[in-house]
């Protein structure tokens, strides 16, 4: 498998994270207004967490079940949120999902780089399907995936199970056939 590529946006740069990544990361994804509407990001956001996640990058990509992205400005590099998608090659489909630093909110940064992971993910990945969840309470998150051109395609009830309760989700698809049309 090749390495990871680096994607560009207009505004920014979506790259493979490295581990000297860490310490930001932790401070981004300490504030539990991030944790809260995640699923597998934890809370509080301990030394050494960032390490360990950052490190299952490359394993991951090279064995083809995720690749996850950096979103940073090119002019200052210092990581501003994440995208990644899930993959699940024997169905040529993948599961999105994103964060972006509580600084950041509300400039379209999620919008902009899922928009261009999901173009790498049906041109370059070669995906048939993607799809997202969110939970009710995180209304932005499904307007990104309406801004994706996403379809709502249903209402999961107590789908999940995080942080000691059941969660409701909204799921979201796109396939490849939509991109077309
Ligand atoms: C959800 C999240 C990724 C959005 O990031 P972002 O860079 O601010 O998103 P964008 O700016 O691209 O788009 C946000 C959209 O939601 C809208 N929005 C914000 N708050 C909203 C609310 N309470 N109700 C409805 N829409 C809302 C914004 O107005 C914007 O839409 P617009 O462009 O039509 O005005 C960010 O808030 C985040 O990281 N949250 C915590 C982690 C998380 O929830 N990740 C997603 C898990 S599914």
């Amino acid at each position: 498998m090749a390495n990871q590529p680096t994607l560009k946006t207009e505004r920014l740069e979506l790259r493979p994270f490295h581990l000297s990544d860490a310490k930001r990361v932790q401070e981004l994804c300490g504030d539990r207004r991030i944790a809260d509407t995640t699923l597998h990001i934890p809370h509080p956001y301990e030394d050494g967490m960032a390490e360990e996640w950052i490190a299952t990058h490359r394993p991951k990509w090279a064995e083809g079940s995720e690749v996850t992205f950096a979103v940073t400005y090119p002019h200052e590099r210092e990581v501003i949120g994440a995208v990644g998608v899930r993959l699940e090659p024997a169905h040529h489909r993948g599961e999105l999902g994103y964060w972006v630093g509580l600084p950041y909110w509300g400039r379209g940064i999620a919008t902009e780089a899922a928009g261009e992971v999901l173009r790498f993910a049906f041109a370059d990945l070669r995906l048939n399907r993607v799809y997202a969840t969110y939970v009710p309470r995180n209304p932005a998150s499904g307007r990104v995936m309406e801004k994706l051109g996403m379809q709502r395609e249903g209402y999961l009830r107590s789908h999940a199970f995080a942080r000691g309760i059941y969660e409701d989700l909204i799921l979201f698809g796109i396939i490849a056939a939509d991109r077309t049309a």
